[in-house]
């Protein structure tokens, strides 16, 4: 490295533009949830999209919406901001941001994300999981298609230093081709299943194209409730992912395995280890090498929100697109239907885009 190359790597990183950023939806993702988690040490904070956006660099939040006053209050309280409207498309008017984080719940989303692409933001950086039915993803997809918006969700793992790393390591050939991964989630599959299916979907580098499945619970299999099982999905370059979830926190913590030819790449204990093994070059044993820990490790919300500043520059958002969003939630209305049908493959695209899952 020569002189000034570090300054230049950070420097690259920084978006080229100044954007107006704002938040729609105040409450705990928006602006509280990380008061909650001063004690998860191991990750780096901010976590909410407000501090996240104050941090990144290349945007200034400058207003909010929420139509509850008493968090619009609270959240001008906690971050300085002045501009704080009941409704976004009001905000949007007066305010004029390029970028919008929607931290609203799922059943809003739709409609939220739809008039934000008509007023003409640039870029929406919406939470998970991205809405509770097939059609309302397509239909979010199609608004931001129609109105060159860039739309990303706000699986923010897709963007984490150490989740990169491994990517890159991967692709560097660091444990031969990727054959399978495996991912057990105590959690249940759409809610905060979908970061494990878009982190599937991102190191894949293919779409899914049938699954099969098994859920934990007969009854609930039947209604629309978001709920735990486990899953077989074959991606369309032959990466296969083995998904195990847990909707009542119970089992071993989050951990996911990137298996290769020749290696493995595991994180444990909800993203706090990282591991690298690969095969000795003489007797091919399993060996321990050290894994590439990131040299500028920061919060992945605020690595997100200066990436998806850089999706606009780039006018394609790549690392965690509403495709992604949507085939998160297809997967599990999949596995779902698998069940449903006596455990039997299930092809992609589902067909009846009115499959739900998840209840407001
Ligand atoms: N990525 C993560 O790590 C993570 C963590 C927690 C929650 N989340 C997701 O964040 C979303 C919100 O969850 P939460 O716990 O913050 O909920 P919340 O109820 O605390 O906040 C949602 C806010 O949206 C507001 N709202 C509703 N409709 C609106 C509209 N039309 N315009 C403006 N504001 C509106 C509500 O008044 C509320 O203040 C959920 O989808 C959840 O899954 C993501």
């Amino acid at each position: 490295m020569t002189q000034g190359e570090a300054y230049k790597v950070i420097a690259a990183t920084r978006p080229q533009g100044d954007y107006r950023g704002a938040v729609v939806g105040c409450g705990r993702m928006g602006s509280t949830i990380d008061d909650e988690h001063i004690h998860m040490a191991h990750y780096p904070w901010p976590w909410a999209h407000a501090p996240a956006m104050i941090e990144s660099r290349g945007i200034e939040l400058v207003g909010a919406a929420d139509i509850d006053r008493s968090k619009l209050d609270d959240f001008g309280q906690r971050w300085g901001v002045e501009a704080l409207h009941e409704n976004y498309r009001e905000l949007v008017a007066r305010e004029r941001p390029d970028v919008v984080a929607v931290t609203t719940r799922p059943e809003e989303r739709p409609e939220v994300v739809a008039g934000l692409a008509e007023a003409g933001v640039k870029a929406i950086y919406a939470t998970k999981p991205m809405c509770r039915t097939l059609a309302q993803a397509d239909a979010m997809i199609e608004a931001c298609r129609a109105h060159g918006t860039i739309l990303s969700i706000a699986c923010h793992l897709n963007w984490y230093s150490w989740y990169t790393n491994a990517l890159k390591a991967i692709e560097a050939g660091a444990i031969g081709p990727l054959r399978s991964m495996v991912c057990h989630c105590p959690h249940s599959l759409s809610n905060i299943g979908s970061h494990s299916l878009a982190l599937f979907r991102l190191f894949a580098r293919a779409p899914a194209e049938w699954v099969v499945g098994e859920m934990d619970n007969d009854e609930q299999a039947l209604e629309d409730g978001d709920l735990s099982g486990s899953g077989y999905i074959a991606y369309a370059n032959g990466v296969r992912g083995f998904l195990n979830s847990r909707a009542d926190r119970s089992g071993h913590g989050w951990t996911m395995e990137f298996i290769g030819e020749q290696g493995v790449v595991v994180t444990r204990n909800a993203h706090a280890q990282f591991e690298l093994w690969g095969a000795h070059p003489e007797t091919g044993e399993p060996i321990q090498r050290q894994f590439p820990n990131p040299w500028y490790p920061r919060s992945s919300m605020v690595d997100a929100i200066e990436g998806v500043c850089r999706s606009i520059e780039e006018g394609e958002e790549k690392i965690c697109p509403g495709e992604f969003g949507r085939e998160s939630l297809e997967i599990v209305i999949a596995l779902r239907e698998s069940h449903r049908r006596g455990n039997v493959r299930v092809n992609l695209p589902l067909e009846n885009r009115g499959l739900r899952m998840g209840r407001g």
